[in-house]
């Protein structure tokens, strides 16, 4: 007797469902998507319990008749698509026919919908994938659809559902994710009764990012700015460089209006970044990439959660220029910051100013002579009660009032050759605190630089253009070393032997598997160079399989660097500090280290006065 046996319709539906409603967020997704393609001007979503006993989305698109609304939760029933050739240009977010029936087989499913002009409605009860009741609805027009009981009737589904809480996030991630892509579309979330977000329509994305991000993120975004690639447009806006989270939450990639996952855009945002980046951390972006559709495939995922592009190659050198090209720009903003001249008025001499707060400052600022440390303002008591603790060293010390003021147009040290702007940089140094943050004042208000990653991030710059130019700096070994390595680091060497000389390391064969080194970059301390070559090794190999061997040279750059850069505590001179904070901004991406962390904290006056109620 043959074993096998055509399913019946109602299992048949629930293994598909299997595919295209993984979890509750994948019915909300779907509904919404509907919505949206339905031409909704608002879209209400309301959830209990995760979405496991209620997800409903209510919309005011274009409606069904009767005869639609039960064509729509037919398996393979669509309105966006009619021929195989249809799928090669799909301009909707659904186009398969699948998301009603799979829904409604697996839930109690309730449809209400009425187009605009029509007189009566139309109400649909489903149950298990089962018609139970179709009547005329007096609901408004456009549609709801509740789902209830989610996986009632697939209870091995329903064990491998997560809290309550998970599944309520990832809910509220989908529709970020929908709002962020249709600002222009009015969008509310209820959980539980309780209002999450409700978005009103915008015109813009940034307005969007603000109502539902809040302003102090919008204010560390950059626009997305690069020079136009034919037949492929990036737009949207990217975390300013140090901006970074511990999870991908906010690193939402559209294509075509369609929020993707895709590994190819992921990887190449993270080579624009490149050293913008902290290891570990992802970047916040909010891209949108717009194409021919017939260049992209769009049927390749079971929840169109992912894409196939034509042209991957392509696609991932525009997002990398791109994202480059915009980090760069943000620079030159950035920079602006330090353009624009002081408000505050030119110093007075001490004595003059009787005010308590001219008094305290004028103890913090500026030591008279140069190779005098700054002075520290860590201990919260020097600060409150000067006059305790510095006593009358700190009048003898720093109240030269003609020394307070130190926009770089003075008769500062000669700029750096690599100084973008110096002569128009106008900061004011207030003292260092804890022996590590530099406070600062420029036109925008306070400004806190970490010495440490602010020295990485020049040295950094620094060795890379000499890399780029002449080659680092060698220093000859005293006894030249030979080391033996196995036969894939051998090769891993030999091909990448010039960028090692590039970066000062000299480095030859020595017979099979053997290298010898005489000489080491003039800039490190090592005492083991056969040890330290492992090491580079070990940590370059990882990193060179696509990347360029400049991106090599910086990569080895970034991991030596630090050891060489001034540590936290180590205490800076005057004008060493004020030489720092020069070359950091005429650094390429001065706002932060070879590692990502922020180099510095802009705080602006319009912060200040809303922190001290001045302002609300
Ligand atoms: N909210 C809605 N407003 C108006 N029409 C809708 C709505 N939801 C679904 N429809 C209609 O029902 C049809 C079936 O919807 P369904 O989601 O099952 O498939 P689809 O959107 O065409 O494709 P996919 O399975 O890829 O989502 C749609 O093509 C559309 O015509
Ligand atoms: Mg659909």
């Amino acid at each position: 007797m043959g074993r096998i046996r055509l399913l019946s319709e109602t299992v048949a539906s629930q293994v598909a469902a299997g595919e295209v409603v993984e979890r509750p967020a994948s019915v909300a997704k779907e509904l919404v998507e509907n919505s949206l393609d339905a031409g909704a001007r608002n879209i209400s979503v309301a959830i209990r319990r995760g979405g496991i006993s209620l997800i409903r989305v209510i919309d005011d698109g274009c409606g069904m008749d009767r005869d639609d609304a039960l064509l729509s939760l037919e398996r393979h029933a669509t309105s966006k698509i009619r021929s195989a050739s249809d799928l090669q240009a799909v301009a909707t977010l659904g186009f398969r026919g699948e998301a009603l029936p799979s829904i409604a087989s697996v839930s109690r499913f309730r449809l209400n919908t009425r187009e605009g002009d029509a007189i009566a409605g139309t109400e649909i009860i489903v149950n298990g994938g089962k018609i139970d009741l179709v009547r005329d609805g007096g609901e408004a027009a456009g549609t709801q659809v509740e789902v209830r009981s989610l996986f009632y009737n697939l209870p091995a589904r329903r064990k491998f559902l997560r809290s309550e809480n998970t599944e309520s996030r990832n809910i509220e991630h989908q529709i970020h994710l929908q709002a962020i892509g249709h600002p222009e579309i009015g969008f509310s979330l209820m959980r539980d009764d309780r209002t999450l977000f409700q978005l009103p329509a915008t015109k813009t994305l940034a307005d969007r990012i603000r109502d539902l991000y809040g302003v102090e993120l919008l204010q560390r975004l950059v626009e997305v700015n690069g020079a136009p690639a034919p037949k492929i447009q990036i737009s949207g806006l990217i975390g300013q460089a140090g901006l970074s989270r511990q999870s991908r939450s906010q690193q939402l990639v559209f294509v075509n209006g369609r929020a993707i996952e895709s590994s190819l855009i992921t990887g190449a945002v993270r080579e624009g970044y490149h050293t913008a980046l902290m290891k570990g951390q992802y970047p916040v972006t909010f891209l949108f990439i717009e194409l021919d559709p017939a260049t992209v495939d769009v049927n390749v995922h079971p929840a169109k959660r992912e894409v196939r592009f034509r042209d991957p190659k392509g696609v991932r050198e525009v997002v990398v220029r791109c994202i480059q090209q915009t980090l760069e720009r943000a620079r030159a903003d950035w920079q602006e910051k330090f353009r624009a001249p002081l408000r505050a008025e030119p110093a007075a001499p001490v004595s003059a100013k009787a005010a308590p707060d001219l008094a305290l400052r004028s103890e913090i600022t500026a030591p008279e002579t140069s190779h005098r440390e700054l002075p520290n303002l860590g201990a919260v008591s020097s600060v409150a009660d000067p006059g305790r603790v510095h006593g009358s060293e700190i009048t003898e010390q720093f109240a030269r009032p003609s020394d307070r003021r130190f926009a770089s147009t003075g008769d500062r040290p000669a700029p750096q050759p690599h100084d973008k702007n110096p002569a128009q940089q106008q900061f004011e140094i207030i003292g260092v605190l804890s022996k590590l943050y530099v406070l600062m004042e420029n036109a925008n208000g306070l400004v806190l630089v970490d010495q440490h990653a602010a020295h990485e991030r020049v040295l950094f710059e620094e060795l890379r253009r000499r890399m780029e130019q002449q080659g680092v700096p060698a220093q000859k070994l005293l006894l030249p070393q030979t080391f033996d390595v196995p036969p894939r680091d051998a090769d891993w060497i030999e091909q990448n032997l010039s960028v090692l000389q590039r970066m000062g390391i000299g480095i030859e064969s020595f017979g099979p598997g053997t290298f010898k080194i005489d000489s080491l970059p003039s800039f490190l301390d090592v005492s083991d160079a056969a040890q330290f070559m492992r090491k580079v090794i070990d940590d370059l190999k990882s990193a060179s399989n696509n990347t360029s061997p400049m991106r090599l040279g910086e990569e080895m750059i970034a991991k030596t660097v630090c050891r060489h850069a001034v540590k936290a505590n180590d205490p800076l001179r005057y004008p060493e500090v004020e030489k720092l904070i020069r070359d950091l901004l005429g650094c390429d991406l001065p706002y932060c280290c070879p590692h990502g962390r922020p180099t510095m904290i802009q705080i602006s006056l319009a912060e200040l006065e809303k922190k001290f109620g001045r302002k609300v």
